[in-house]
């Protein structure tokens, strides 16, 4: 085999290897349980598009060939007049086929004469770019007729979004009246949680005793998928209109900085102050640059700069692809990356037996907070990365909590030895399995896998179980050898108050939480179980579309023994509306753990001991027809 050749194999298994790191990551984030920031997983797909351009994966083939889906069960769907798209970018972490770095200066580059290229326009011609902030919120498709608001639509999958006029109108997050408009328009722009906004209601969450909110971001698209929207006219969301996509009976602007003074003028929302008409690529790089420095005193998150093509008669000119026009380009600021020294890599137990390797670094300010330990994802990505205790190792934060060891240096001292990948778990020495990229631990009976199950059981988002956290947990497993969750709720006062600074008061609270939790249901119950690619949504139809854990079981006893119509029950033909791509593997892995003698035991255990199996959703909608599961990228905040 030639060089060349076993080049391009190594290429083709690292995209393999990619998809299934951004399947699995999607999966994750889908489930409200992301393992990586949104920077970690936009290199990975960086990557992605990368390899995937170089080895000429066919567009349909791709995971990007469509923008993403958030269609939320119980809201209207609307179908957009013309598609909202994606973005290109320019990104920080570009290399080109031969690994070499390339600039964002020269992306940027590239693309302006890529674009004079398709419209002809000289060399010495000007072609003006409109450069504005890229708002890290939520999109919204607006339609005024005689100047009055009449619906607001999400982007959806980019062709048809979920109808939020109650939830926009009632947060008066949009102007009702466009002043002086006549005929009819689609405006676009972007709902989002201006700072101080945000950190009020933050504050009132913490004074209840809530849990406060990540970041304004997710917190903007929450509020807007509420389904009753009392309340939200206090939350102070706000947004910024930039751009008509459609209009009958009105005259428009020809240029698209003017298009926004068009929208001032009319009393919409919009950020006049941060736009820069830049006469060239450079021009619009330099502002993009400067711009970074802006953006803590704006009082609202940007994500980074669009860089627009100002005049308007060029976009219908320009081809652009299914997932992003053509006329426009998003930049991303850099993140804060600081140098550190890694001191050891620690290998974590989690829940599932999922080994993580994890960074333990010399402390190091970055973004905002001391960083001593670091996210190295898996040992696959820890091998790309070629990762060595006591490397000099590039750390971000990128915005997000879970800070990410992205990159080392390479000019490292001799003798620093790979880290080789564990044959056994660090914690009960059991050989462990390796499923796709990851390594398990395979012995539920681990010690470290009982507590992360124990301590997801009692989580919020599963049973809910009110001052079960993590150091109860760790005693409760230590001193009174519990090893599952049925035996929760066999506790008696006398187990718990002997326990440290547990006294008979909060003995007697944790007792009561624990008899409200048996009442939570079947769809919180399997969340707890943590059944592997068992999402919240996904718990959530089954409870529906079953109703009780017999039912559930009996089905899953079928389609294990190869029962076809129980089969064709979770994948229909294809193009059906069903979950598509992964759902056979997914509902393949999850049927089999469900009618697994451990999970049956299990859930008859939690059901002798009096915990509810039956679901709390009566409406018994059709399950799988909520077409959501597409492995795409379809982030709700993927920022391409
Ligand atoms: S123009 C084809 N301008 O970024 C889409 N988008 O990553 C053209 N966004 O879905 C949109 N600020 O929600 C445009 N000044 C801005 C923007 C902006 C934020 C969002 C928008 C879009 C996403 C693409």
């Amino acid at each position: 085999m030639g060089s060349s050749d076993q080049a391009e194999d190594a290429r083709a298994l690292e995209l393999e290897s990619l998809v299934k790191q951004l399947r699995y990551h999607e999966l994750a984030y889908r489930a409200g349980a992301p393992e990586i920031t949104d920077a970690a997983f936009d290199d990975l797909f960086d990557r992605y598009r990368e390899l995937a351009d170089a080895l000429g994966v066919s567009a349909d083939a791709r995971l990007d060939a469509k923008p993403g889906a958030d269609h939320t069960e119980g809201f209207a769907q609307v179908e957009h007049r013309v598609p909202m798209l994606s973005l290109e970018k320019v990104t920080p972490n570009r290399r080109d086929s031969h690994g070499e770095a390339v600039s964002l200066g020269e992306q940027l580059e590239t693309w302006y004469e890529r674009r004079r290229k398709d419209l002809s326009i000289d060399e010495g011609a000007p072609l003006p770019l409109l450069v504005e902030p890229k708002i890290d919120g939520i999109s919204v498709s607006l339609l005024y007729v005689s100047g009055q608001l009449e619906r607001a639509v999400t982007r959806g999958d980019g062709r048809r979004g979920d109808d939020i006029t109650r939830q926009v109108r009632q947060a008066h997050a949009v102007p009702e009246e466009l002043r002086g408009v006549s005929g009819a328009l689609e405006v676009r722009g972007e709902l989002y949680w201006p700072h101080h906004a945000f950190e009020a209601h933050n504050a009132k969450l913490k004074a209840a005793g809530e849990k406060p909110l990540v970041n304004p971001r997710n917190g903007c698209s929450g509020m807007m998928k509420r389904k009753h929207p009392a309340g939200l006219e206090d939350v102070g969301i706000r947004s910024f209109l930039y751009q008509i996509p459609w209009s009958e009976g009105l005259t428009l602007p020809d240029t698209q900085h003017a298009v926004i003074a068009w929208l001032a003028d009319a009393g919409a929302p919009v950020y006049l102050d941060a736009l820069h008409l830049a006469s060239d690529a450079e021009d619009a790089l330099k502002h993009c640059e400067g711009f970074d420095a802006r953006r803590e005193a704006l009082g609202y998150d940007i994500d980074g700069m669009v860089i627009k093509l100002d005049e308007l008669r060029w976009y219908d000119r320009l081809e652009g692809t299914g997932h992003h026009p053509h006329w426009a380009i998003a930049y991303k600021f850099p993140p804060e990356r600081k140098a550190t020294k890694l001191l050891s890599i620690a290998v974590q137990v989690g829940k599932s037996g999922k080994l993580t390797p994890v960074a333990e670094l010399e402390p190091v300010f970055v973004a905002g907070t001391t960083v001593s330990r670091a996210s190295l994802h898996n040992f696959v990505e820890l091998e790309r990365k070629d990762v060595r205790v006591g490397d000099t190792v590039f750390v971000e934060k990128a915005g997000e909590i879970i800070p990410q060891v992205v990159g080392i240096d390479t000019t490292r001292p001799r003798g620093l030895e790979p880290f080789p990948r564990p044959t056994e778990c660090p914690t009960c020495s059991a050989p462990v399995l390796s499923e796709e990229i990851f390594i398990y631990c395979p012995n539920p009976a681990c010690p470290d896998q009982i507590r992360e199950r124990l301590e997801h059981f009692a989580s919020r988002g599963a049973m809910d179980i009110d001052g079960l956290g993590e150091s109860l947990v760790g005693l409760l497993v230590a001193e009174r050898e519990l090893t599952s969750p049925e035996q929760l709720f066999r506790l008696r006062l006398e187990d718990l108050a002997g326990l440290e600074r547990m006294g008979e008061r909060s003995a007697k609270n944790l007792l009561d939480a624990l008899e409200r939790a048996k009442t939570r249901g079947l769809e919180r119950v399997l969340i707890g179980l943590a059944v592997h690619h068992l999402g919240t949504t996904m718990a959530e139809e089954l409870g529906r579309h079953f109703q009780n854990a017999q039912r559930l079981l009996e089905f899953a006893a079928r389609y294990v023994a190869g029962d076809e119509a129980a089969i064709a029950e979770v994948a229909p033909a294809k193009g059906s509306g069903v979950i598509e791509g992964m759902a056979k593997k997914t509902a393949d892995s999850i049927f089999e753990e469900l009618n697994s003698e451990a999970m049956r035991r299990v859930l008859r255990e939690l059901a002798e001991a009096g915990v509810s199996l039956v679901s709390t959703q009566t409406d018994a909608l059709e399950p799988w027809k909520a077409s959501r599961a597409r492995v795409s990228c379809s982030r709700a905040h993927c920022p391409t």
